[in-house]
């Protein structure tokens, strides 16, 4: 299974903040907000990831993360040259998906919640069809809504919505067998020459290969897309995290316990960390036992 991060676009519903740096280099509270979607796909199992970027952007990123092979992962480069829409980025990866599947998190979505790692890493195996993810909230006609049959199966999705069926969104993450590409060819741009994700989905809908699973109470997910929405994520994440002294989405805490990295590897990444909370953090858990797993789940 590839993984593949869309951190490009304009940011332009957060101007001017994100007239020089782009959205997903911004702080979600103590860290950069692609570490969110990135150890997203970490902690589904996921070592391979391609990050797709503007041209603007992309040499900060790499400063960022580099090759990834600090965190046991590979990372790779790619650039999204205008914003042509989410669809796009399988057709820009498709070198890197080859005979793959993969799945898409975008750069700007963030996931928590208990027993979150063990259903990815049930969901992200090379099985035919997609899978994507509906999750209750206030304002489905900002998303891709999801609309259900009496037995609870999804039947329609609708690209934002002016009146939308359903108050079930479909969230930034999506799982998809390798035709996707082709898909993703196929997929009519809009006026605005953007490549839609609804019609990808729709595509697996209409086939009959489209899982939509449903995260419900006791998760959290947030977009950091709008000055509100990142205040909130932000202040969700000091929360959660000054109440229970662990970090939400630390690559490195992550690489450490699924085993991608060694205890003097951490050593080392801390080190360069030491000046801020952050490096002290990965200092402590050191002393903790690696395999207390269920702290990351
Ligand atoms: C995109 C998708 C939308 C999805 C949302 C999740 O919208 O087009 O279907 O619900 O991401 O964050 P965007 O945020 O790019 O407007």
């Amino acid at each position: 299974m590839k993984g593949i991060i869309l951190a490009g676009g304009t940011g332009s519903r957060l101007y001017p903040i994100t007239r020089v740096v782009s959205k997903q280099l911004l702080p979600v509270y103590d860290k950069p907000m692609i570490y969110f979607p990135l150890t997203t796909l970490m902690l589904s199992g996921i070592r391979d990831i391609q990050i797709i970027t503007t041209k603007e952007h992309q040499q900060a990123f790499q400063t960022l993360l580099g090759n990834g092979h600090q965190w046991g992962i590979n990372i790779s480069w790619c650039v999204q040259d205008e914003p042509n829409g989410i669809a796009e980025a399988f057709i820009l990866s498709e070198d890197f998906i080859g005979d793959d599947h993969c799945t898409l998190a975008l750069g700007d979505n963030i996931l928590f919640g208990n027993g979150l790692v063990g259903l990815l890493q049930s969901i992200m195996k090379p099985t035919l069809g997609a899978t994507v993810f509906a999750y209750r909230v206030k304002d489905p006609e900002n998303y891709g809504v999801v609309s259900f049959n009496n037995e609870g199966l999804g039947i329609d999705i609708e690209e934002k919505p002016k009146h939308p069926k359903s108050n079930y969104a479909l969230i930034g993450l999506y799982c998809y067998d390798n035709n996707v590409v082709k898909i993703a060819r196929d997929v009519k741009p809009t006026l605005n020459n953007e490549k839609h994700i609804t019609d990808i989905n729709n595509h697996y809908l209409k086939q009959g290969n489209l899982h939509v699973q449903s995260l419900g109470r006791g998760y959290a997910w947030l977009d950091a897309g709008t000055v509100e929405s990142l205040h909130n994520a932000s202040a969700f994440v000091r929360s959660v995290e000054s109440r229970q002294g662990i970090k939400i989405a630390c690559p490195e805490e992550i690489a450490w316990r699924m085993g991608y990295i060694t205890d003097s590897d951490l050593n080392i990444l801390a080190e360069n960390l030491i000046s801020s909370g952050y490096g002290h953090y990965l200092k402590e858990i050191l002393l903790e036992d690696r395999k207390k797993y269920d702290i990351i789940n």
